[in-house]
């Protein structure tokens, strides 16, 4: 696992942009994980100031809110469009996101068959959650799991209430790309900014494997680049902190 620290989020930010461009340089035909939260903004506004093609880039999102339709405002949908897709030259037909509406069980094999078809991941990009979450794969969560329905924590769902202006309307439950599919992306870029991050960046580095924090797992990747400000660093040993 290598470690980079950053004074401030938005050099945190820049340096996810810049491994997400070096792979895309470097493999025009990539097929890249994209995540979304208030944490991801900085990046992809970084990437879409690039001189950077995605023309051939094939993609995949790690989740998206069921009972949303693609178009609701608060859509994982919605956010990729607003914030990358309408901004690069990427082909909307190779952008993947599992539908959250419809028949849910129907969709998460339809979402699985495409992760088998067109995987494994070249560059999975990963937020944290407070509680450890990676994807919507909350605590308990299956570390071998495939896509599959799950139910939001208290905490996830208190988080993104600021989205949404009420906690009351969070959608409860969403689909989710599984820990096992994470893993056997090629790269890993997990990107983690601001205090309210810091426990969960610590029990994922310096605690041992657990479901209790499914982040932990990542320790078992051979090729992940955790980048964090400060604040989000500011709970881990100061050995790791300066890694
Ligand atoms: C979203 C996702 C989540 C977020 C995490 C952090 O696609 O996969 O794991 O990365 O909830 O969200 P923010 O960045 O809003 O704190």
């Amino acid at each position: 696992m290598i470690i980079k620290t950053f004074q401030t989020p938005i050099e945190a930010e820049h340096y996810a942009a810049d491994l997400i461009s070096a792979q895309v340089r470097a493999k025009p035909n990539s097929v890249m994980g994209w995540a979304t939260g208030g944490t991801m903004l900085g990046v992809y506004k970084a990437l879409c100031g690039m001189d950077l093609s995605f023309k051939d880039i094939r993609a995949f999102n790690l989740d998206e809110y069921i009972g949303l339709p693609p178009d609701h405002p608060q859509s994982y949908h919605f956010y990729m469009r607003q914030h990358l897709f309408d901004h690069i030259d990427i082909s909307p037909d190779r952008c993947h996101l599992p539908v959250g509406i419809g028949d849910t069980a129907i969709e998460i094999s339809r979402y699985q068959d495409l992760l088998r078809t067109y995987g494994p991941i070249d560059l999975q990009l990963l937020g944290i959650g407070q509680n450890g979450h990676i994807g919507f794969n909350e605590p308990g969560a299956d570390l071998d799991g495939l896509t599959r329905k799950t139910a939001l924590s208290p905490i996830t769902i208190r988080a993104n209430s600021r989205y949404f202006g009420t906690a009351e309307t969070v959608p409860n439950e969403a689909i989710t790309m599984g820990i096992g599919t994470i893993m056997t992306a090629r790269k890993i870029v997990l990107l983690g900014c601001g205090a309210s991050k810091a426990d969960a960046v610590a029990a994922m580095i310096q605690q041992s494997v657990t479901p209790d924090c499914p982040a932990s797992v990542l320790q078992r990747h051979d090729d992940i680049t955790v980048v964090l400000d400060k604040a989000a660093a500011a709970s881990l040993s100061l050995e790791k902190q300066r890694a």
